[in-house]
C-alpha cells in the first residue's frame, strides 16, 4: 500500500468540521508528536463547500467536494472518514474500503448500525477499519479493549459516555436552573448541536454502548434493540431528593452479560457517591470496564471537541502506518519507543509550591521575620499562619506559591539559623 521508497502514507479527509479541523492541523505540525506522522501527507480533504470560511490554511489543490474522487484516488492508502451521519458516510466508507484503502472513522452512528457490514468487507479486503474516536472522544477505550484487555473475560462495561447530557445534569444538580434552562447554556457553550435530540433523548450513548459491548463480549448487538431513555424529564427536585439520600443521577449507558443475555441499556440512573463515575463531572466521559483476572478499571477524560477526537483519530492513524511499516519487517508501535537525548532539569531548577512547618520560640516577630528572608530569596507566599502551641513552641505553617526549589532551601538554610527558630519538622511539595 504504501510507496516504500518514500514511505509517505498520503491520507484523504472527508469531512473538515470540528473533528476534521483538529485532524488536520495535527498532521500539518507533526513536530514533537510521534515520528510516523513526519510520514504521512494530507492529499485531499473532502468538504461540501469550497466557499465556507476556514480559519485552517491548507495547500493549494487539497479541499474538494467530489468525495467519490476521493475514495477513489488510486494515490490515496487511507481514508478518515470525519463527516457525521450515516449517509454519504457509510457507502463512503464502504467504497474506500473496496478499493483496497484503509480506513479511519469517528462515526459512531454508522460503527453502531453497519459494523458488521463495514468490518466485513473490510477483511475480504485486507484492509483495516479503525474507530477509537467514535466512543469517548480523547479517552483510549477500543484500542485497550482489543488488546491491552484481551487477557480478560470481560463481563461489564459502565460508563458516561455523552458529555452533553452529563453537562446539563451537572448543572442542574448544581443549582444552575431546570433542564430547560441547562440545555440552553449547553448551547450556549456549543457543549450541544441546535438540535440536541441525539444527546438528550441517549441515542449517541445507545450507539456508543453497542459498540463497546460488541468489542467487550464479542457479540452482534443489534442498535435497535438497546433500551434507551433520556434526561428530558428530570425534575431539579428529585436530583436533590437523591443528593440527599447519597446518590447522583447520570446518564448511565451500561452493558453487562446476564447468563445467556446481554443486559445492554442506557437511561438516568442513581448512582451511589461513592462510585466512581458519581465524580465525573460536566462534559467528561469515563468507563468503568470490569473482568477477570482485572477486576474493575475506570477510564476517563475529555469525551468529545475538536482536540480529543483528532488525538484518537490520528493514534489510528499512525497505528495504520505503523502495521502497514510492520509489513516489510519491524512494527515500529511493539519496538523501542523513539527517542532522542535530552538534559533532565536539576532540582534546584525545579518551579514547585511547599509546605512547611517550622516550630519556633513563641515571641513577637518571628512571622515576619520568616516572611522577610522568603521575600530576600524571591520566594512569595501563598500564607503563613500560626496553627497554635505545641511543647511551649509556636508552631507555624507556611505554603509558598510556585517558587524556584534552590531559592527556597537557601530561605530555608537561612530561617534555621535564625535563633528564634527550635526546629522545621517537615517540608513538602505541593501540587497545583
Ligand atoms: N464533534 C465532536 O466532538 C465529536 C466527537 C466524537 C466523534 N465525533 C464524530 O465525528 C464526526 C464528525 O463530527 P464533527 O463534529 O466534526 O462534524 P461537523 O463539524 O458537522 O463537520 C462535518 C464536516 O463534514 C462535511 N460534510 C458533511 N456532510 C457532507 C457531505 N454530504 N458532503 C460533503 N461534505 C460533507 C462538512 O463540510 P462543510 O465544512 O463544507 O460544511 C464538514 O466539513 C461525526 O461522525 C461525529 O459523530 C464528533
Amino acid at each position: 500500500m504504501v510507496n516504500q521508497n518514500n514511505r509517505t502514507m498520503r491520507l484523504g479527509l472527508l469531512g473538515l468540521g470540528t473533528v476534521g479541523a483538529g485532524v488536520a492541523q495535527i498532521l500539518l505540525d507533526p513536530k514533537g508528536r510521534h515520528p510516523l506522522l513526519t510520514e504521512i501527507s494530507l492529499h485531499r480533504v473532502g468538504v461540501r463547500s469550497l466557499h465556507k470560511p476556514r480559519s485552517l490554511h491548507l495547500p493549494p489543490g487539497v479541499l474538494t467536494t467530489d468525495l467519490e474522487a476521493l475514495v477513489h484516488d488510486p494515490d490515496i492508502h487511507l481514508v478518515v472518514e470525519v463527516l457525521g451521519g450515516v449517509e454519504p458516510a457509510r457507502t463512503l466508507i464502504l467504497r474506500a474500503i473496496a478499493q483496497g484503502k484503509h480506513v479511519v472513522t469517528a462515526n459512531k452512528a454508522v460503527v453502531a448500525r453497519y459494523g458488521a457490514e463495514i468490518f466485513q468487507a473490510a477483511q475480504a479486503q485486507g484492509v483495516y477499519v479503525l474507530m477509537e474516536g467514535a466512543v469517548g472522544g480523547g479517552i483510549p477505550i477500543i484500542h485497550p479493549l482489543k488488546q491491552a484487555l484481551g487477557a480478560n473475560r470481560l463481563n461489564r462495561v459502565l460508563g458516561i459516555v455523552n458529555g452533553t447530557t452529563n453537562f446539563i445534569l451537572t448543572q442542574m444538580a448544581q443549582g444552575r436552573g431546570d433542564f430547560a434552562t441547562a440545555l440552553a447554556t449547553a448551547q450556549s457553550l456549543g457543549y450541544a448541536e441546535a438540535d440536541p435530540s441525539a444527546d438528550v433523548d441517549g441515542a449517541d450513548a445507545a450507539d456508543k454502548i453497542a459498540i463497546l459491548a460488541t468489542l467487550a463480549f464479542g457479540v452482534q448487538v443489534s442498535r435497535e434493540a438497546v433500551y434507551c431513555e433520556g434526561i428530558g424529564g428530570i425534575q431539579p427536585v428529585d436530583l436533590s431528593y437523591a443528593e440527599r439520600l447519597g446518590f447522583r443521577v447520570k446518564l448511565l449507558a451500561l452493558a453487562q452479560r446476564q447468563g445467556e443475555y446481554l443486559d445492554i441499556r442506557v437511561h438516568p440512573t442513581l448512582i451511589s457517591q461513592d462510585h466512581p463515575l458519581a465524580s465525573v463531572q460536566g462534559v467528561q466521559n469515563a468507563i468503568v470496564l470490569g473482568g477477570e483476572p482485572l477486576g474493575e478499571v475506570m477510564l476517563q477524560g475529555p469525551g468529545a471537541g475538536a482536540g480529543p477526537t483528532a488525538s484518537a483519530v490520528v493514534g489510528d492513524v499512525v497505528n495504520v502506518a505503523a502495521t502497514l511499516r510492520a509489513d516489510s519487517g519491524y512494527h515500529p508501535l511493539l519496538g523501542a519507543p523513539a527517542t532522542r537525548p535530552i538534559p533532565q532539569l536539576p532540582m534546584d531548577e525545579v518551579q514547585t509550591c511547599f509546605y512547611t512547618r517550622v516550630l519556633t520560640q513563641d515571641q513577637p516577630g518571628v512571622i515576619g521575620q520568616l516572611g522577610t528572608c522568603f521575600g530576600r530569596h524571591g520566594v512569595s507566599l501563598a500564607s503563613i499562619v500560626q496553627i497554635g502551641i505545641h511543647e511551649q513552641l509556636a508552631e507555624i505553617v507556611v505554603v509558598t506559591h510556585q517558587v524556584r526549589e534552590g531559592n527556597f532551601w537557601l530561605a530555608l538554610a537561612e530561617i534555621r539559623q535564625f535563633p528564634a527558630v527550635a526546629d522545621i519538622p517537615t517540608v513538602l511539595r505541593v501540587w497545583s
